[in-house]
């Protein structure tokens, strides 16, 4: 006796016809036409059944701030920094934590069920590190929050970021980060991804650090952390989020670069909504895009997730968590229409981001957690191009958020046409 049949799924990668049985919150078995009784039954005909969707990389400290203390009149990085400013010495625990929560809603009626954040640790009463630390233990039944002490204002450049971010370990969150291209010098910023590497390596903790998040073709942070992950032996526990600057980089540098990340086993997590709204700010034309490499790091074997970075906040107005939004824009930004890019853009924001955070039983294998979204699309590329609806979100094999189909009805005088833009209607 099963809990759950979800049966005739479409997996990703291209299986068909299969179905998923589900006990005691783990996956039991996948196959065709598995025998048994289950006490709930699922049709997923035709639908792309997938394991969540994963953000590697959000600012769950300033979510869903929009309008506080007021607008971001010219939506650039700078009055978004000002902003953050304006905002920080108002910001209590109890709003950070409600904020937060709402975007975990929002999260899980879009079948996102992992969340990484880094959580800004340059303010010294670490109410954001108490508000997301609470959060982190509260909705664990629900989603996965992995937290990192993310020293925003520089290791360096903001005078008490070790004392704090050391404190900020000790209270619960799990990853090191950095922001060494915000320090004041270049030699700064080489110093902090090697203080921080030590700190992370000596307390066995991942990495994740903000590194070249800039449009400066020298800056070089991403070379530093590559080689301190192959020097500390911390290979596939280490990313550099952003990598920006890798756009503007000179190629043949690039060429060099790509395969010692490769080597040494880092990871990247580009954030494509934000990065293209906020890089090639001062370009006239041709304007740059700001999106780090991602075909070429693909290629090279190099894992590449996608992060959401800000849901209306500081510095982006927009945004739903929807993470088939932020695989839509990776894939037009990098140019990534190539079938296997497609379907990479997918992985994008599901297996390889929840490698990148080491979850534990993420996967449609026997024995993985059963944890599921159903989708309105019956492959990758379909729920991508519609954003497809999540009709069924699953946690450990209980129904977690649920949305109807999506569907258009058009009248041309007698005719009446019934719409939900996948492949079908076009039969
Ligand atoms: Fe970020």
């Amino acid at each position: 006796m099963y809990d759950l049949f979800i049966r005739n799924a479409n997996l990703p990668g291209g299986r068909k016809g299969v179905d998923i049985a589900v006990r005691q919150g783990r996956i039991a078995a996948v196959g065709a036409a598995l025998q048994g009784q289950a006490a709930r039954e699922i049709d997923a005909t035709g639908r792309l059944v997938c394991p969540p969707f994963v953000d590697s990389h959000v600012h769950m400290d300033s979510t869903l701030s929009l309008g506080l203390p007021r607008l971001n009149a010219s939506g650039t990085l700078l009055e978004g920094i000002a902003l953050w400013g304006e905002l920080k010495p108002h910001l209590t625990q109890e709003a950070i934590y409600e904020r937060a929560r709402k975007l975990c809603y929002w999260s899980a009626a879009r079948g996102t069920l992992a969340i990484r954040s880094h959580v800004d640790v340059c303010d010294d009463r670490l109410l954001a590190v108490e508000a997301l630390v609470q959060l982190k233990r509260d909705i664990a039944p629900w989603i996965d929050l992995q937290l990192v002490a993310f020293p925003q204002d520089g290791f360096y450049r903001y005078g008490k970021s070790e004392e704090n971010l050391r404190k900020a370990l000790k209270m619960g969150l799990d990853v090191v980060g950095g922001i060494p291209h915000f320090e004041r010098t270049m030699e700064d910023g080489r110093l902090s991804v090697q203080a921080l590497m030590r700190i992370a390596a000596d307390e066995g903790r991942l990495v994740d650090m903000h590194c070249d998040e800039t449009d400066d073709p020298l800056s070089r942070h991403i070379e530093t952390l590559t080689a301190e992950t192959r020097r500390h032996g911390m290979a596939g526990r280490v990313a550099g989020s952003h990598l920006t600057s890798m756009h503007s980089m000179d190629n043949y540098y690039v060429t060099k670069l790509i395969p010692l990340m490769a080597e040494a086993g880092i990871a990247a997590i580009a954030n494509p909504l934000i990065n293209i709204t906020l890089q090639g700010r001062n370009d006239t034309y041709p304007k740059r895009r700001g999106m780090t490499r991602v075909k070429e790091l693909m290629q090279a074997g190099v894992p590449v997730g996608f992060g959401h970075d800000c849901v209306m906040d500081p510095w982006y107005s927009l945004g739903s968590h929807d993470m088939l939004e932020v695989a839509g824009m990776g894939l037009h930004v990098g140019q990534l229409t190539g079938l296997k890019e497609i379907d990479a853009c997918f992985g994008a924001v599901t297996e390889v981001p929840a490698r990148i955070m080491a979850l534990e039983g993420y996967g449609l294998e026997p024995g993985c957690r059963a944890d599921l979204v159903i989708l309105q699309a019956e492959d990758e590329m379909e729920a991508i191009r519609l954003r497809a609806e999540r009709l069924y979100v699953i946690r450990r094999g209980a129904i977690l958020a649920e949305s109807a189909p999506r569907e258009a009805v058009v009248r041309f005088g007698e005719e009446t046409r019934h719409l939900d833009f996948t492949r079908k209607n076009l039969g």
